[in-house]
């Protein structure tokens, strides 16, 4: 089938080459020339392991075409919308200016009977406002929020765990679920589950999934704060809850807490909207989520100092990480580089390390200094803050890195050290949530 995918970010870029790799005819759009011009030469505009494969299998194919220019979507049958929603500058609330310039402009190429397809996240109430925009055309719309993770994006778009439309009542309904249906036939020949819906449930579908992961790292990271005044080790703590079933361990890794272009700005604008439709108290309880995630990094920031002797000023300070997961380059809302830029205006001599994300990150805060060179970020240090869990600091050698340092002191932002073998190196091992 031939499709086309508006805008060409994490979602988008991926989206197009997976579905250019099930066989469809894809055309991507995006303003950004320079993204266009790297994924048009077979080059991933962010890191995102196996997407640079992926785009050169499809490069071979010839199924994937991008452009800056929106009139290249007209000819497709199914428009996918998959343009980002930050956080509003000064608001809590959703920028919604890119979903709206890109259905303004796709519904001025659109033929009847085609079908345009929402994936950005957005605040519930807008997919039915802009179904008029699009039936208006003579099209349909369907709303078909997107889970998919950073680090993982080509398996979660290929192989995701659900399948969500939200669609308008009746036949119109029916038949564009039939037509999404087509897409996706690969992907649901895996028999997932497929949740058909109307436009609200859709969207809140989306908010309510990321809130509940958002919950839980807050919930086991509040838990990491009474054990660190009570004695206890959060890492154990998880481990024991985890084991009941209707808990589950995933998503219980205490640490610095969560970030990223997506569960921080998407649990903001939930709040911001349930505001809006007079309902803030049934999500009042995200503002506490929001707060407990902020504390930790503050606590990472008190922990240096109380192992460099009170203050940090003066003191050197690598920083292993900036990305705000492993497996990413995205440095969006990153609690690793919060804590070193507070480390760095308290006065630290901060080093900051990442294998991926260096060159976003001085971008975003280009106060701060940088060193690739793993070894040369760990000399002299008086404190190593592990605040991002690649595997590379997971697998460092602490005599090799013991010999490097300038006082062993480590602090493990993530509980991803093996604390056993980096205190038998002779390190003085801090970690958040275990005293
Ligand atoms: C998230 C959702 O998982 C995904 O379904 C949605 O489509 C987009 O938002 P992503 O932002 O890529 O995906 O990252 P995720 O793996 O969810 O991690 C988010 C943050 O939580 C990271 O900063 C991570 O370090 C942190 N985290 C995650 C924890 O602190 N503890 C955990 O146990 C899990």
């Amino acid at each position: 089938m031939r499709i086309s995918v508006i805008g060409l970010g994490y979602l988008g870029a991926v989206h197009a080459a997976s579905m250019a790799s099930l066989g469809h005819e894809v055309v991507g759009v995006d303003v950004d020339a320079a993204r266009v011009e790297a994924l048009a030469g077979g080059k991933a505009p962010f890191f995102e392991p196996g997407f640079d494969e992926l785009l050169t299998r499809v490069q071979d194919t010839c199924r994937l075409q991008v452009t800056t220019d929106v009139a290249a979507v007209a000819g497709a049958r199914v428009h996918f919308v998959c343009v980002g929603t930050p956080q509003q500058v000064g608001s809590l609330a959703a920028d919604l200016s890119f979903v709206e310039a890109a259905f303004a402009s796709v519904v001025g190429q659109v033929a009847p009977g085609d079908v345009v397809v929402g994936k950005s996240t957005v605040p519930v109430g807008t997919a039915a406002r802009l179904a008029g925009l699009v039936e208006a055309a003579g099209a349909s719309l369907v709303w078909n929020p997107e889970f998919l993770r950073e680090g993982f994006a080509v398996e979660d778009t290929l192989h995701p765990d659900r399948i969500v439309y939200g669609v308008a009542d009746g036949e119109a309904g029916v038949r564009a679920a039939g037509v999404l249906d087509e897409v996706y036939a690969a992907v649901l020949a895996e028999q997932m589950p497929r949740v058909v819906t109307d436009y609200p449930t859709a969207e809140l579908v989306k908010v309510a999934a990321n809130s509940f992961l958002a919950t839980k790292i807050s919930f086991i990271n509040a838990m990491a704060e009474l054990c660190e005044v009570a004695g206890g080790d959060v890492t154990r703590l998880a481990d024991a809850i985890g084991h009941d079933a209707r808990i589950g361990r995933r998503f219980l890794n205490a640490g610095l807490g969560f970030g990223g272009g997506c569960l921080p700005k998407d649990i903001r604008a939930f709040m911001a909207r349930a505001d809006e439709l007079g309902a803030p108290e049934a999500v009042a309880f995200l503002g506490e989520v929001d707060a407990i995630n902020t504390r930790r990094r503050v606590r990472m920031v008190e922990l240096a100092g109380q192992v460099l002797g009170g203050d940090v000023a003066g003191r050197r300070v690598v920083v292993l990480g900036a990305a705000f997961k492993p497996d990413s380059d995205d440095v969006r809302d990153s609690p690793a580089l919060d804590v070193a830029a507070r480390l760095g205006e308290a006065g630290a001599d901060v080093v900051v390390h990442d294998p991926q994300a260096i060159d976003n990150a001085r971008l975003k805060a280009p106060e701060l200094v940088y060193e690739s060179d793993l070894e040369a970020a760990l000399s002299g240090a008086e404190a190593v803050l592990v605040l991002t869990e690649w595997r590379v600091y997971k697998d460092l050698d602490p005599v090799r890195a013991g010999s490097l340092v300038g006082a062993r002191n480590v602090l493990d932002g993530r509980n991803a050290l093996d604390r056993e073998s980096w205190q038998a190196a002779g390190w003085r091992y801090r970690a958040l949530g275990r005293a």
